[in-house]
């Protein structure tokens, strides 16, 4: 008995040790070059950098002090709010040196050491260079501090317990900046630095496993937001369900205006589009676009094609009506839309996924694009929830992801009736 029982300490122990090693370990990175910068274009670059990484996108409450914190990031383990990153002294991050704000940045860690939650999404700004850290930090120091304590997160045990991300960091948090590809060019490698560093695209375009890490395996492969209730569309290389069959301007234009003749955004996409990339200058949405359009294929799930039969026959019939009566001044007989305010409905991925979600809630609720310099006045869709039932939604989506080559399953009422009560937060 003994002489098992000691190797087998032996090897607990170890794996513990092992364990914590990886869950603590930092990158320090290379040494700031700040002191060599004149000041003020540190800081300008910094807010150029900073709307790249939408952090005013979570660091404020709607209609709150930029930057002073509040808004609760909803995971499926609870609430995390983001704090306050505004230069006050003692509820801010005004006493943070530029090695502080950098140790959060590249390694996930607080002032005082402790594990910050993935929630803020470290795993991708990790990929950040030094330089890029050091503006941020600059452009963070001349924004207005403002006086507001952080409220505590509101996780289920035992998730609220923050050393256990010792275990999660192991698993699946490794710090280290980009590393340039020598064989692309440095608008690819741009490109590239900008989706996975500062743009977290992966944070809501790749799917996420039971303890909330993204699948390394099926990067930007889209899937359900979790929370949200939005389906991310695939970025990956396959034509239908990803950006295979999108051209580079098609990608450039939904990027930075909104819009674009394959299909607008909506949702969070749209503040994505609205708070951060429209601000980007137009050779780094080009450089993302080109990164883009070289991912591999993935393999995004296609949804089946409904039962040929009466039954499919007559719900086309219905939603085919409830098209004519109430959508096709809009997005035309022909599906074709009016590109770029009026969307096609033709080949569109909203449209196609295999959750219908995103087609659900812009019949029930509609939207806007944002506004944009691009498109400064975006055309709306109107609502239908009050107008049409959900047997009638439902037959109007499935008509739309049946008709004009679209090709999809049909939807039911009971899943039209789970995202009524839905909206944006
Ligand atoms: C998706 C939402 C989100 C985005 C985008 C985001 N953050 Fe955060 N951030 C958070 C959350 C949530 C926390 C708190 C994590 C915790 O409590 O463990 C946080 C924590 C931080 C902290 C640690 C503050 C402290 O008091 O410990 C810093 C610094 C920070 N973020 C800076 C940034 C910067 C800079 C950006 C943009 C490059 C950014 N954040 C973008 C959600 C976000
Ligand atoms: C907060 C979550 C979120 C983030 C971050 C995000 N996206 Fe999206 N994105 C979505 C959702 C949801 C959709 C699907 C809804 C829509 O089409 O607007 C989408 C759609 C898209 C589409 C396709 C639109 C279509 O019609 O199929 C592209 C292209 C895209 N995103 C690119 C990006 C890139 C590039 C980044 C990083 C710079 C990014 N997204 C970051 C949520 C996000
Ligand atoms: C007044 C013009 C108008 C009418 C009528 C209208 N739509 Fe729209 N529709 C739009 C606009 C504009 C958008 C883009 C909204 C956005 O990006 O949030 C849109 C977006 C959509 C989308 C999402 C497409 C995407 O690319 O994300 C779907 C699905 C859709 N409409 C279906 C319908 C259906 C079904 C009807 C009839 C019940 C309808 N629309 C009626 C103008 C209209």
């Amino acid at each position: 008995m003994k002489r098992i029982l000691l190797p087998l300490l032996l090897l607990v122990v170890a794996t513990a040790g092992l364990v914590a090693w990886l869950g603590l370990r930092e990158d320090p990175g290379p040494p700031s070059r700040m002191a060599s910068q004149p000041p003020t274009a540190l800081a300008m670059r910094g807010a150029y950098l900073a709307r790249a990484g939408n952090c005013m996108g979570c660091h404020t409450v709607r209609g709150g002090e930029p930057y002073a914190g509040g808004r609760a990031i909803r995971t499926p383990f609870g609430t995390i709010p983001a704090p306050n990153i505004t230069p006050d002294r003692e509820t801010g991050i005004g006493t943070w040196s530029a090695d502080d704000f950098w140790r959060a940045l590249h390694n996930g860690k607080g002032k005082d050491g402790r594990l910050l939650y993935p929630a803020f999404p470290y795993p991708n700004y990790t990929r950040v260079t030094r330089d890029d850290s050091d503006a941020m930090y600059a452009y963070l120091r001349t924004v207005t501090p403002v006086r507001q304590e952080d409220a505590a997160p509101a996780l289920r045990f035992p998730f609220n317990l923050r050393p256990l991300l010792v275990g999660w960091r192991a698993l699946y948090f490794r710090p280290g900046e980009y590393q340039p590809e020598p064989a692309r060019n440095a608008e690819w490698n741009r490109g590239a630095y900008l989706v996975q560093g500062l743009g977290h695209c992966s944070a809501c375009h790749t799917a996420r496993n039971a303890l909330g890490a993204t699948d390394q395996k099926a990067d930007l492969g889209g899937g359900m937001i979790p929370m949200l209730n939005w389906y991310a569309s695939a970025l990956t290389g396959e034509a239908g369900g990803g950006l295979g069959d999108w051209e580079t301007q098609h990608i450039t234009d939904l990027l930075k205006t909104g819009v674009s003749a394959r299909g607008a955004v909506s949702g969070p996409m749209a503040e994505v589009v609205g708070a951060s990339l429209q601000y980007l200058s137009d050779a780094d949405v080009r450089a993302m676009a080109v990164y883009l359009k070289t991912l591999p294929q993935g393999e995004t799930a296609v949804s089946p094609p409904p039962p040929p039969g009466p039954a499919t026959e007559r719900v086309l019939k219905a939603g085919a009506a409830l098209y004519e009566q109430h959508c096709v001044n809009c997005h035309k007989a022909s599906g074709a839309g009016e590109p770029p305010h009026f969307p096609a409905l033709a080949g569109n991925r909203s449209v196609l996924h295999v959750e219908p979600v995103n087609a659900i809630r812009a019949v029930l609720h509609g939207g806007y694009p944002p506004s944009t310099a691009g498109n400064p006045r975006p055309y709306g869709m109107p609502p239908y929830a009050a107008v049409l039932n959900d047997q009638e939604v439902a037959a109007l989506v499935s008509f739309i992801r049946n008709n004009w080559g679209n090709q999809a399953s049909l939807v039911g009422a009971d899943q039209v009736n789970r995202y009524r009560a839905v909206t944006l937060d």
